[in-house]
């Protein structure tokens, strides 16, 4: 069994030094509850609706070198897992990323495929495939915010054999919560939704981070304004059954000779 936990908070925009505090908090909340898997929103060291390209630039940080980086590190070195959304640098390109960290170490950095409204103005989007890694004999799946619009890739991910989604987010459209139960639900996967909440600017997010079961439970639920971390207790393995019914195995009844058209 591993506790799941979802953070979640209004972070400020262009403020690292309070959001490091911010999530400093948060970390704190989550060791003392006993969490073994953290997932902190997009975009936590920076926040979200940048005035222009510098002000993300100046609250930047490349990937397993700043100070955002560095909390996940040392938190994650007590034996935990964490994903956190990172305005990231690399080579004078920022990228909305998510940092992953296990044990003390970097596992991945993926950076957000399928960037949304504005972000076009200041991010590249990434151009690798959502990742899927082990930590502790159990698989993890990462994807960024508005990739939830693209059930492809819940998809992806659960059949390159994601037991859990890990989803940092700044949700701005009111039915990702929704949305992301149906991707439990028809790839039979656990799902792990860390959204913030507050404004930035002339943007409002939706908070009620969530964790979520392959038979379409909300295991927990945070509220819409709370900074708070909450959690559940699960055995990943229950997505590995993905039998819908006796006759009906997710992955064997599906036809993909008739949905070619939705690769090119
Ligand atoms: C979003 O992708 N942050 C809406």
């Amino acid at each position: 069994m591993l506790k799941i936990g979802v953070a979640q908070a209004d972070f400020k925009l262009a403020d690292t030094q309070a959001n490091l505090s911010i999530i400093r908090e948060l970390l704190n909340q989550a060791a003392d509850t006993g969490i073994d898997v953290l997932v902190l929103p997009e975009l936590a060291n920076s926040g979200y609706n940048f005035e222009d390209i510098d002000q993300a630039a100046l609250t930047s940080e490349e990937a397993d070198k700043g100070p955002f980086c560095a909390l996940l590190r040392d938190w994650s070195a007590a034996g935990r897992l964490i994903v956190g959304g990172l305005c990231e640098q690399s080579d004078g390109v920022l990228y909305n990323s998510a940092a992953v960290y296990g044990d003390g170490r970097l596992i991945t950095v993926y950076r957000k495929a399928h960037l949304f409204a504005n972000e076009v103005t200041f991010f590249k989007p990434g151009n690798d495939k959502p990742p899927v890694f082990d930590y502790r004999g159990q698989k993890f799946g990462v994807m960024i915010c508005f990739d939830w619009f693209f059930p492809e890739m819940a998809r992806s991910l659960a059949l390159r054999g994601a037991q859990i989604i890990l989803h940092p987010s700044n949700l701005v459209l009111p039915w990702c919560q929704k949305a992301m139960l149906t991707r439990s639900i028809e790839n039979r996967v656990f799902t792990a939704t860390a959204n913030r909440t507050g404004v930035d600017r002339d943007l409002s997010f939706s908070g009620f981070s969530q964790v979520t079961s392959p038979r379409g439970e909300v295991l927990a639920q945070a509220d819409g304004e709370s900074a708070d971390v909450v959690w559940a207790e699960v055995d990943l393995n229950a997505a590995d059954n993905k039998m819908v019914t006796k006759q009906n195995d997710l992955f064997q009844c599906r036809r993909p000779e008739l949905y070619d058209d939705l690769c090119g």
